[in-house]
């Protein structure tokens, strides 16, 4: 039990917050962790500890935690116009000015932009276009979202029923009917004995063409993935895996959702992982770096198949009768232009085409350690998997808690990761340096001793 002062940001915290993904039971004795300022790609918190957040927060701080720059954009926005909507046909010029870039910038061709204010509206958003894509054409049986183990995708009702999470679906009733998950490329866990990665990655296109027939494909509506997976665990697919997924999305004439909130602006060196993969989406839902993680917004961008079927519902219903009141907000764009600016001028792409390999080189060095299974990343996105065995691939007892032991012992290092059960999360900030990327490398290797060694006297 941590001692909590009485009137403490701690104290009034705990009695005033509940916490998401938060053990809400020990957080009542625990409390939080209060951060209180930021500066580059490091974070303090109030005793004045200061932490290298190897996570970007949320996946989210692509530019680090202050910008002077994106501040007074919001700051000038608020004094000209601090709010007004898209409703009824009414526009704000940041909006129109954001759509074009997006648009221009977009990894296909796509019609429109939808703006939202989370990953998890944008991705709810696309899972109504679906539905209603498909009733406008006239195939209103089409209904069936298939998602993916492991897959993330938000909060919401609908988006996390899209997402392959057990632990989120768990007494909340859900996933929704019409929500199905076939298996997720996680191929250092899960592949056979001599299984190569293409073989592996034909198994499980397979399994999601099975998964189809065993639906009914005129049940079947749209498939959404992320390029990478973040919450599942830091995951680029085997290789020749989207080539193969992408052949059964087209074959039983699905939409395709790419869900672009981690991967979109830099994060796997392209501008989007669509680009990394060669993805062909109807859809791509985006939102984290899209403001750098500083004002919340997120965009849809759909193609003119898509648009075309609204339009025609508009014409049958008289409206489409869809929105959110921050949809558009301008202050969210003008930020989120700024930051789509400071990234041209940056060449954000280009830093992190040459800084994201010495990021990973440096992660690879760790498989010397008798904890570390697997390091696999690619641009600014890495997962390690931490393993009982290296020969045989044995995972850890979860009651072991492994994950939050290297968690506990990384903070005390000064360095935050994601911990995914037993899989370690990078997504630093793009703006990242070798030189912090080498303490990044310091700081793991710490933490790792430390869990090695507890682990070791407890045996
Ligand atoms: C891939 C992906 N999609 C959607 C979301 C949900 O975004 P938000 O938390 O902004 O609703 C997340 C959040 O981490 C995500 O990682």
């Amino acid at each position: 039990m941590t001692y909590v002062a009485p009137n403490s940001i701690q104290a009034r915290d705990i009695a005033s917050i509940v916490h998401p993904q938060t053990n809400l039971a020990t957080h009542m004795t625990q409390g939080p962790v209060v951060i209180g300022s930021g500066q580059g790609c490091f974070v303090t918190d109030d005793n004045g500890a200061e932490f290298l957040d190897a996570a970007a927060g949320l996946w989210c701080a692509s530019l680090g935690y202050a910008s002077e720059r994106l501040a007074r954009v919001a700051y000038e926005q608020m004094r000209k116009l601090g709010y007004y909507h898209l409703y009824r046909g009414t526009t704000n010029e940041n909006s129109v000015d954001l759509a074009e870039k997006l648009l221009s910038i977009a990894p296909v061709p796509m019609s429109k932009v939808l703006f939202q204010c989370s990953g998890s509206e944008a991705n709810d958003t696309a899972i109504k276009l679906v539905w209603y894509y498909h009733a406008a054409i006239g195939k209103p049986r089409k209904r069936k979202i298939i998602g993916r183990k492991m897959g993330y995708h938000g909060s919401t009702t609908a988006s996390i029923s899209a997402s392959g999470k057990a632990d989120m679906h768990a007494d909340f009733g859900l996933p929704l009917a019409d929500f199905v998950h076939t298996e997720y490329p996680h191929y250092y866990r899960d592949h056979l004995e001599g299984e190569s990665e293409e073989q592996y990655a034909t198994r499980l296109a397979d399994a999601f063409e099975a998964l189809i027939l065993r639906e009914g494909p005129e049940t079947c509506a749209a498939f959404i993935g992320e390029p990478v997976m973040g919450a599942g665990g830091g995951l680029p697919p085997p290789r020749t895996y989207w080539d193969k997924m992408q052949a059964v999305i087209r074959k039983y004439d699905l939409l395709f959702i790419a869900d672009e909130v981690i991967c979109g602006f830099g994060r796997t060196g392209n501008m989007w992982g669509c680009q990394t993969y060669d993805l062909k989406p109807d859809m791509v839902s985006c939102a984290k770096a899209l403001s750098a993680g500083m004002q919340p917004i997120s965009a849809l961008l759909i193609n003119q198949r898509v648009f075309e079927a609204m339009l025609d519902e508009s014409r049958k219903l008289g409206n489409f009768a869809h929105g959110f009141t921050y949809a558009g907000h301008p202050v969210t764009t003008a930020v989120a232009l700024e930051t789509l600016r400071i990234y041209d001028e940056m060449d954000m792409i280009g830093h992190v085409q040459r800084v994201g390999p010495y990021l990973q080189d440096t992660l690879a060095r760790l498989m010397d350690h008798p904890l570390v299974g697997e390091v696999r990343g690619i641009g600014m996105i890495t997962g390690i998997e931490l393993v009982a065995d290296k020969t045989t691939r044995a995972l850890f007892d979860p009651a072991r808690k492994v994950g939050a032991r290297v968690d506990h012992f990384a903070r005390k290092h000064g360095l935050i990761a994601r911990l995914i059960g037993d899989r370690v999360a990078f997504s630093p900030p793009l703006i990242i340096t070798e030189a912090e990327i080498d303490e990044i490398g310091r700081r793991l290797r710490l933490a790792l001793d430390d869990t090695w060694a507890e682990l070791q006297g407890r045996c």
